[in-house]
């Protein structure tokens, strides 16, 4: 097969399907139980075969892991559990001879404590050029023994920790916005916007076709807010307005420069944020035509399975995103978030917060027949799609992983009360019948223990069965590739029953969702590309519940 694009090809990004590798759940090259550079390697095929453009690698750079990489010691290197730098250059060397191109993932609302400038700023002491890189302040109360706000980590606890000074007493306080190993840095200061645009540059010099932006929202705080924001039980948003550790007016500038950078490269890069803010037009305000190229939709993300919620959610993103110019983008799920086929098959479908979600009662049948109708609804829309590695082999989240293997740091900073988002972070079965499933070699152990029944789930025992979920994937990313219908960014919605969504794109290719309790008639005259429940399911001019279907009808 020949690449599907030049690789200077004109806005690739507005219609591309991003495929996400989590690297330490992806493929194991060296048999260590950690995926790693290699194991991608060896994948790229499968991944360029299956109908992806692009795909984004979460961080590779030397960290102490612990938050997975998002803590990371050097940014300009690869960690050696992952491979090596000679690695990272033939992997994007390979991919863009297969069409693919390579999105890295970026960390700059933190470092790891380990990053040179942490260390040196403990060590310098308060009132330093190099506690200012940092967000240092001195405690409440009288002996400065309150943390500065009351302000909140993300993974529990709060977002302040003291540190001992140099004479053995009780000191400052440095924020970190998640865990103690992950200090924010202070983007006020110009040495932290140079020490970034440079290394995005260096990426760029090795090939990169862009960066997603970890936290891109989180980079600049309100530190005249000092009180915590309203609690995140909002849905679909759980970012609220007035947050003062989100969605600062300050960030803009930040990527106003960063894409200077990238238009400055040839052919000129990509930037896409993982942007939390309360609403879609709050996030389209990062796309404006001098800012990012793309952010995840959150909103589409956590918005339960149900007709009214994502038709506005839907609508208020092709609106917004339009006013600036900017493709819109669809994802429903990432290593951070409870997988498709588990969500769908509990009594609350949305995403609101682990601690109330996970341990639901899971309807897993349920689950995976929504799971296959929403991935039509994905790819059906204008724009571009972002894939979470095992969505398209129905992976469920596992939630019943043993107490001593979990390794998120929200396990233990939750006090055992969140188990975390090690169960969407299985390694991937790729093959056998057996742990490691062809995650590594054979004799290797995968860092978290993969499920028994995942040998129905692998690529293997998939890849000849046509009713599979990874069967769907294939055929629905052919079409999205091959198909005038779904090429361009019209959208139209046509009348439908209650509960159903159906819209047209071009060429009279139409998608139908049906997330009503009842089956809803097809049109006769209809030519059917593709249908998400199995071809023998009763009526065939009938649209059961949660299925979904594109069709002609012209
Ligand atoms: C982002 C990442 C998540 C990480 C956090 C801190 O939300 O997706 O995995 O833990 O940032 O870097
Ligand atoms: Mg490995």
């Amino acid at each position: 097969m020949s690449p599907r694009h030049a690789p200077t090809a004109d806005a690739w990004w507005r219609r591309a399907v991003v495929y996400q590798v989590y690297i330490r759940s992806f493929a194991d090259g060296d048999g260590d139980g950690i995926g790693d550079i290699a194991g991608i390697r060896s994948r790229l095929p499968y991944l360029r075969d299956l109908g992806a453009d692009a795909i984004w690698i979460t961080p590779w750079y030397p960290s102490p892991m612990a938050d997975g990489g998002y803590d990371v010691a050097d940014y300009r290197g690869v960690d050696p559990l992952f491979g090596s730098i000679e690695e990272a250059d033939e992997l994007i060397r390979e991919a863009h001879d297969l069409g693919l191109r390579v999105i890295l993932d970026i960390v700059p609302n933190h470092t790891s404590a380990a990053h040179p400038w942490f260390v040196e700023a403990l060590a310098a002491g308060p009132g330093s050029a190099a506690r200012a890189r940092y967000v240092f302040r001195d405690g409440r109360g009288a002996d400065g023994g309150e943390p500065p706000t009351g302000w909140g980590s993300v993974f529990g606890g709060g977002a302040w920790t003291r540190v001992t000074e140099a004479d053995g007493q009780p000191g400052q306080w440095y924020l970190h916005l998640f865990a103690p190993e992950q200090p924010d840095l202070e983007w006020d200061n110009p040495e932290v916007r140079a020490a970034f645009e440079d290394i995005l540059r260096t990426w760029f010099e090795r090939g990169v076709d862009g960066f997603r932006i970890d936290v891109a929202s989180g980079l600049v705080k309100d530190h005249a807010s000092p009180e915590p924001p309203p609690p995140p039980h909002g849905v679909p948003s759980y970012v609220v307005a007035g947050d003062p550790l989100s969605d600062q007016e300050g960030v803009h500038e930040i990527y106003r420069a960063w894409r200077r950078v990238a238009d400055g490269q040839a052919p000129p890069r990509i930037l896409l944020g993982e942007v939390h803010a309360s609403s879609p037009a709050r996030v389209a305000r990062y796309l404006r035509p001098d800012e990012l190229h793309g952010a995840f939709n959150f909103h589409f993300l956590r918005s339960p399975w149900d007709a009214a919620r994502l038709r506005a959610v839907i609508d208020e993103t092709l609106a917004s995103h339009a006013a600036v110019g900017a493709a819109p983008t669809w994802v429903l799920s990432n290593h951070d978030e409870t997988r498709q086929v588990t969500r769908y098959g509990r009594p609350f479908t949305g995403i609101r917060e682990r601690l109330l979600d996970d341990g639901q009662p899971v309807d897993e049948a349920l689950g995976t027949r929504r799971a296959r109708a929403a991935v039509l609804l994905l790819l059906g829309l204008p724009g571009s799609a972002y894939l979470y590695q095992g969505e398209e082999l129905g992976l469920p989240e596992v939630e019943d992983l043993p107490e001593a293997a979990l390794r998120d740091p929200v396990w233990t900073r939750s006090g055992h009360a969140i188990r975390g988002r090690d169960g969407c972070r299985v390694p991937l079965p790729w093959s056998g019948t057996a742990p490691p499933f062809g995650f590594g070699p054979p004799g290797s152990t995968p860092w978290l223990p993969p499920p028994a029944s995942w040998a129905e789930r692998s690529l293997e025992a998939q890849s000849e069965d046509p009713g599979s979920m990874l069967a769907l994937y294939r055929r629905a990313l052919a079409l999205r590739n091959g198909h005038p219908g779904l090429a361009g960014e019209t959208f139209a919605w046509l009348p439908a029953p209650d509960g159903v969504l159906l819209f047209e794109r071009d060429d009279g290719l139409r998608c139908a969702v049906n997330l009503s309790g009842a089956p809803v008639p097809l049109p006769a005259s209809r030519t059917t590309l593709l249908r998400s429940d199995a071809a023998d399911a009763g009526d065939p001019d009938a649209l059961p519940p949660d299925a979904a279907a594109w069709y002609l009808d012209r």
